[in-house]
């Protein structure tokens, strides 16, 4: 039985039981803070299972894409463990249970019409003490005692060992069904949850019954079709297999199962495939969260490349392969392949880019441990790879392993001054509690009438105190509050006409108040189906269950809509201008500002960038009607409406189109037609990160004053620069390009001849200051040049100045210090053997200066070479030393060796492993140090060789 048909099947027979066929959630369930990757089937239903939401069924049947890295070691290894993978489930929301739940599961596993497998294949656990479900299995399906086993809570509870350890929250026993595999081993295929209590403290009393019990069922797709296929491994199922035979061409290693090989290949599988599924949810490899989870997939795919020989990047090649073994349950994967498969790319670019001085620096650690008969791999070790080769610690870890050392975490977290959670543990809390959830237990979710209007009669539902983390669900709820003040407070509403910040538009801002008080809301936020007033209360007393008027601040949320409206017509003007890939990666709208985040590998050009505005303006001078309406999900895909890869999306949901030319699906407010944005302009274009750009814009009066402000930032560059504003751009491109010229003479120790002051040349093409646009091109290209904010130009130049002025007075002391160069530096050096080693004092020199120096000896040398260099200045001695990254690479450090040479002349330092640097208080001793230095560096070569 094919896979897909194993799906369909499934999802048809649960039909037939009355669940409703619900399609997956997404992979990396933004809306949920409690989890980085949906983990199971249950997740999108957890508030049904608390009754918090309202249910339009009671029965549910889904195929959910899921990501785990638990097991991420067992990848490749064993027969049938993944990250990525697919889990059947069918649920009960207060309907049948656990008769129903046993029944089906054995009549679809055994019945001739579905799976049909031999009865006797098939074994349950059942949890100690659920003596109900060991009953059924016994007298509803007729299984005999013998394969009925009881287990603990760590294996039949869900989740794992809830009853003592927590979370708190929903949990129950599970019952789980296992395959028998004709080498005797077993296999355990679905995971039947009995969701019957709500977990609240310490046992022993802490699992209260639930007044509606629920069913979460969980079966691996990939493991049933396993079974079915008779295939030695999940990897070899038909869907999956196509994608291992592709990872062999593109690595070019015949797969062979028992093989190192064979566990590369199959891993390489797995995680293109974990990789594609999230980055195809704009979920791109990043620092922390589920990006760092994404990165680390990637780099240890690739580090399984790189054991096979590979020096350039492949994974990338197999998006087609994940895309096509994926495409009848998801098509649109096949829509994203190209960005998906440039942005994996770049990572494997990057990786490939360090792996080799990782490598080496790893077997040269290793070698290291086992002369030394170590056995923990040193936290410090870990850190300095992953700084300077970017080798993910886990990486680390799991090579260490193989080696059988241990790895010291606690001391890499320590090294990176890290506390952070950098691994990203998949499962945080499984259920919030809090004065929220409270609230919303009872009211299900708040009204929001702010569409229609501004204000409106409501009733004060609740109020609560705010402690701790922003964000976090804690406070105390009160049922009435009397001390105006300065203490932030959180009040819920039965209606509200406030947004909360979602989709990127930030919160509304308003009054709440009745005859007895006033409470001034400085923020909105939702918090699932509740709207969250943010604010102080500035005089009175308020008590739950009085009535109020809720008042909105008209002129902020005007200005959010200009900027919200905006939002979407520039959308529209980057897929016309740069193309259909310029897909929104993020948004942020505030009161005539607004952040746009999307997919481009390039900066944008001014001329583009002009021609972007130019669209945009015309837009809002069409006055073009504005208009939103709420329809079904798949009426707004046929309409063609912009849709996000990875959001989820109710259904129905809000269309909101701008005259002919856009449709998007939005909560957000907007205006009515696009002429009343008044203003538009674009301030930003910058990089966030590999792929991704961002603009920001301003609308409305803040676009117009901004105006003022660029032509008089116009104004101060050229007083700044000491130049008439028409030559300011050319001018600012003349003073960095002599700021670069001097460094470069700086570093190769060569001074020339330069005017002690910066004189501006007349411009070739002077900037027309009577024309807006040329104005505003010409400060954009000077930020740009500069690589600053608009606020920062001015500092950024008077910077540029005042280092014109040092280097050239730098420049001026070597002129007077004598001809020391970096050749004569060398005539001087000593050979120890197939290195050379240069010490020297460097009088005149500066730590810049003896820096150049020593890079220019380390390219010029064709032999590995360690060069330290010393000079005094103002009673005090530097020194600076530097070695090749073939000593680096022996285990030699810079900072040791430049360190020690310090001691000896009172002082201290320290630096990278290639280029340290260090004072001293005692000049007299310096030609002490200098022999120090000498015999300290042939000692460590000798040793190293
Ligand atoms: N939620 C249950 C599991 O993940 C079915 O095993």
């Amino acid at each position: 039985m094919k896979t897909d048909e194993l799906r369909e099947k499934y999802l048809a027979f649960f039909e037939t039981k009355g669940c409703v066929r619900r399609p997956s959630d997404v992979l990396v369930p933004t809306w949920d803070p409690s989890v980085l990757f949906t983990p199971a089937g249950m997740n999108q239903f957890k508030d049904h299972f608390l009754g918090k939401v309202k249910l339009d069924f009671t029965r549910a049947t889904t195929c959910q894409k899921c990501l785990r890295t638990g097991d991420i070691d067992n990848v490749g290894r064993t027969a049938f463990h993944h990250t990525f993978f697919e889990m059947l489930g069918n649920f009960s929301f207060g309907d049948y249970f656990k008769e129903d739940a046993i029944r089906w599961a054995w009549e679809f596993l055994t019945d001739k019409k579905w799976l049909g497998i031999p009865s006797e294949r098939l074994s349950v656990t059942v949890y100690r003490d659920d003596e109900e479900a060991f009953r059924l299995w016994q007298d509803k399906v007729g299984l005999p005692e013998s394969r009925i086993a009881r287990m603990d809570e760590d294996e039949n509870f869900w989740p794992a060992s809830a009853p003592s350890q927590g979370p708190d929250g929903v949990c129950g026993p599970c019952s789980e069904i296992y395959y028998h595999l004709d080498d005797g081993s077993e296999v355990e295929i679905w995971n039947l949850v009995f969701t019957q209590f709500n977990r609240v403290g310490d046992p022993p009393h802490n699992l209260n019954p639930l007044p509606s019990k629920n069913i979460d069922t969980g079966m691996g797709l990939e493991r049933t079709a396993s079974v079915l296929q008779g295939t030695t491994t999940n990897f070899h199922i038909d869907n999956l297999f196509p994608i291992v035979q592709a990872a062999s061409e593109v690595c070019g290693v015949k797969y062979d199962y028992e093989s190192d090989n064979g566990r590369r290949l199959r891993r390489i599988t797995d995680h293109a495939r974990a990789s594609v599924f999230a980055i195809h949810e704009n979920v791109y490899p990043g620092p922390k969260d589920a990006k760092y989870v994404i990165k680390r997939l990637i780099r240890r795919a690739v580090l399984d490349g790189y054991q096979m020989d590979l020096r350039e990047p492949f994974l990338y090649k197999l998006v087609d392969a994940v895309a096509s073994a994926s495409k009848v349950p998801y098509p649109e994967l096949s829509e994203t392949t190209e960005r998906v498969a440039q942005v994996i790319e770049a990572e494997e670019k990057a990786f490939f880019g360090t792996i080799d001085g990782g490598m080496k620096r790893i077997e040269q650690l290793f070698e290291q441990m086992r002369e030394e008969s170590g056995v923990m791999v040193p936290g410090e070790e870990a850190a300095e790879l992953n700084k300077t080769y970017g080798v993910p610690p886990e990486l680390l870890q799991t090579l260490s392993a193989e080696q059988n050392f241990t790895f010291d975490w606690a001391g890499y977290r320590k090294a990176m001054d890290e506390h952070a959670r950098v691994s990203g543990g998949e499962q945080r809390v499984l259920f919030q509690t809090g004065p929220l959830e409270t609230l919303k237990e009872a009211l299900r979710e708040t009204p929001f009438v702010g569409y229609e209007t501004t204000q409106t009669e409501a009733t004060i539902k609740g109020i609560i105190t705010t402690q701790g983390d922003e964000g976090k669900d804690d406070g105390q709820l009160l049922s009435h509050i009397d001390r105006p003040g300065d203490v932030e407070l959180r009040i819920v509403l039965d209606k509200s006409p406030f947004y909360g910040e979602s989709g990127g538009q930030v919160g509304d801002t308003g009054i709440i108040s009745n005859s007895n008080f006033e409470f001034v809301v400085t923020d909105t936020q939702r918090h699932a189906g509740l709207i969250v007033h943010h604010g102080k209360l500035r005089h009175g007393e308020i008590h739950t269950g009085e009535k109020c008027t809720a008042c909105v601040d008209t002129e902020h949320r005007t200005a959010l809509s200009r900027a919200h409206s905006a939002t979407h017509i520039l959308h529209h003007a980057l897929h016309k201008n740069i193309g259909k890939h310029a897909q929104q990666q993020g948004s942020k709208v505030e009161a005539d500002r607004l952040r746009f985040d999307f997919t481009n590998q390039k900066a944008i050009d001014e001329g583009t960038l002009v021609q972007i505005e130019r669209d945009v303006w015309q837009m809002i001078d069409a006055k073009a009607p504005i208009e939103w309406k709420t329809i079904p999900l798949a009426d707004a895909r046929a309409a063609g409406a912009m849709m996000l890869f990875g959001e989820k999306y109710p259904d129905p949901v809000r269309m909101v189109s701008m005259g002919d030319f856009s449709k998007e699906l939005c909560g957000g407010t907007h205006l009515t037609n696009t002429g009343q944005v008044e203003a538009f302009e674009l301030v930003v274009e910058e990089s966030v990160s590999a792929g991704t750009r961002r603009i920001e814009a301003l609308t409305g009066s803040r676009a117009q004053s901004h105006r003022l402000e660029t032509k008089e930032l116009l104004a101060s560059i050229a007083t700044t620069l000491g130049c008439d504003p028409s030559d300011a751009a050319s001018a600012a491109e003349q003073l960095t390009g002599d700021v670069r010229q001097l460094k470069k003479e700086l570093s190769a120790g060569k001074p020339v001849e330069h005017p002690s002051e910066f004189v501006a040349k007349k411009a070739d093409v002077p900037i027309n200051t009577e024309d807006y646009n040329s104005v505003r091109s010409a400060v954009r290209e000077i930020t740009r040049k500069l690589n600053v904010s608009v606020s920062d130009v001015v500092d950024r130049l008077s910077a540029l100045l005042s280092d014109r002025k040092s280097l050239i007075e730098q420049l001026e002391q070597i002129t007077a210090g004598g001809k020391v160069s970096a050749d004569e530096l060398m005539s001087q050096a000593e050979n120890v053997g197939d290195a050379i080693v240069v010490v020297a004092e460097t009088p005149g020199g500066n730590a810049n200066v003896m820096r150049g120096w020593i890079d220019q000896i380390r390219k010029k040398s064709d032999k590995p070479s360690a060069v330290l260099l010393a000079t005094v200045q103002n009673d005090k001695v530097i020194l600076v030393g530097g070695v090749s990254r073939e000593l680096v690479d022996r285990g030699i450090k810079a900072g040791v060796w430049v360190g020690a040479a310090a001691k000896v002349v009172g002082g201290g330092g320290g630096g990278r492993p290639d280029m340290a640097q260090a004072g001293g208080k005692d000049p007299s001793k310096l030609p002490e140090a200098i022999t120090a230095a000498k015999d300290s560096m042939r000692k460590m070569l000798e040793k190293a060789t």
